[in-house]
């Protein structure tokens, strides 16, 4: 188990992202109706995960996370493009989000569109502004073009293709871990290749941190298909039962919810085993580990 640093660690953090996504979307000149749009959705409710694995990764390397700021606001700000097309009518079709309505439900199908896609286009800006101390030209090259991997065809949206032809079928195990380790995986992973990254990682460093999060991205959405069935919507901030409506496949659906949560923690103790051989200190990375096997939202 962690050392019981993540509380303080997460609240920091949090709060300097939260105060960063605000002010880069505050300075932008453009109508009012959409930056609100963005805000909304941005706006603290989120658990911030995809950031404070590349803050925390950071630290395992002896880096101040706050090097970290603007890449993990590009992150937050794909992530949380992706959860507002993901709630629209066409897609999964839900009213709650981070316990607020939908973005599409307080400011219409067009404007949550643009929003998203608003987020998606200034992400690789507020990445490619990085400062020259923190990052070098070639370092941000790479980010902007393995965050365009994680994010698009190959990545996010390619999972989420797959998520909505699966729709009403019966999906094999294979194919739901393919879409799980895309439309989430994928991401979740690029948080942490970011921090190694920036760190300037051994290719070793990095092969081992990313298997970490591979396995981490896993279960993450193995957890998130069991709260969909036996989550409180009132902590996890979205409808409970939205898989089942919308007749997905999931890992409870398939191997039943003791079968998912036997896959769980089967995936976290790989995550852990590769993240045990970075020789890195990776107190902070365990903690958030362990959380993501037993959240509750
Ligand atoms: C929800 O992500 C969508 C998935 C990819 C599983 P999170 O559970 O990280 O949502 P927030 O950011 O905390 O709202
Ligand atoms: C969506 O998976 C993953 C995304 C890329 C947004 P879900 O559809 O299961 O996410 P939730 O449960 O709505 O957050
Ligand atoms: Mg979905
Ligand atoms: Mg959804
Ligand atoms: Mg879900």
């Amino acid at each position: 188990m962690g050392t019981g640093l993540l509380d303080a660690f997460a609240q920091e953090h949090k709060l300097l992202l939260e105060s960063e996504l605000r002010t880069l979307v505050n300075k932008l000149d453009a109508p009012p109706i959409i930056k609100e749009s963005m805000i909304y959705s941005l706006e603290a409710g989120g658990k911030r995960i995809r950031p404070l694995l590349l803050f925390a990764t950071l630290d395992a390397f002896g880096i101040d996370p706050r090097e970290g700021l603007l890449a993990a606001s590009a992150i937050e700000m794909i992530h949380t493009y992706s959860l507002i097309h993901d709630d629209l009518p066409s897609m999964d079709n839900d009213d709650l989000r981070r316990g607020k309505p939908t973005n599409h439900k307080v400011f219409g199908d067009a404007v949550a569109i643009l929003a998203g896609d608003a987020l998606l286009t200034y992400s690789f800006e507020v990445m490619g502004n990085i400062s020259p101390e923190f990052a070098s030209d070639a370092t941000k090259l790479k980010l902007v073009i393995e965050l365009a991997r994680a994010a698009g065809t190959e990545g996010m949206v390619g999972g989420q293709v797959a998520d909505m032809e699966g729709e009403g079928k019966s999906l094999s195990l294979e194919e739901l871990e393919y879409i799980h380790i895309h439309k989430t995986g994928k991401l979740l992973r690029f948080s942490v290749l970011a921090g190694a990254i920036l760190a300037g990682a051994s290719h070793y460093q990095l092969e081992n941190l990313s298997s970490f999060a591979h396995h981490l991205g896993l279960a993450f959405q193995i957890q998130d298909d069991i709260l969909d069935l036996v989550g409180n919507q009132q902590l996890i901030g979205k409808p409970v039962g939205s898989d089942t409506t919308n007749q997905k496949s999931t890992y409870p659906q398939l191997l039943s919810l003791e079968g998912a949560i036997a896959v769980l923690h089967k995936q976290i103790n790989l995550s852990k085993e590769y993240l045990g051989m970075t020789g890195l200190n990776t107190n902070l990375l365990m903690e958030i580990t362990d959380l993501v096997a037993s959240r509750d939202h």
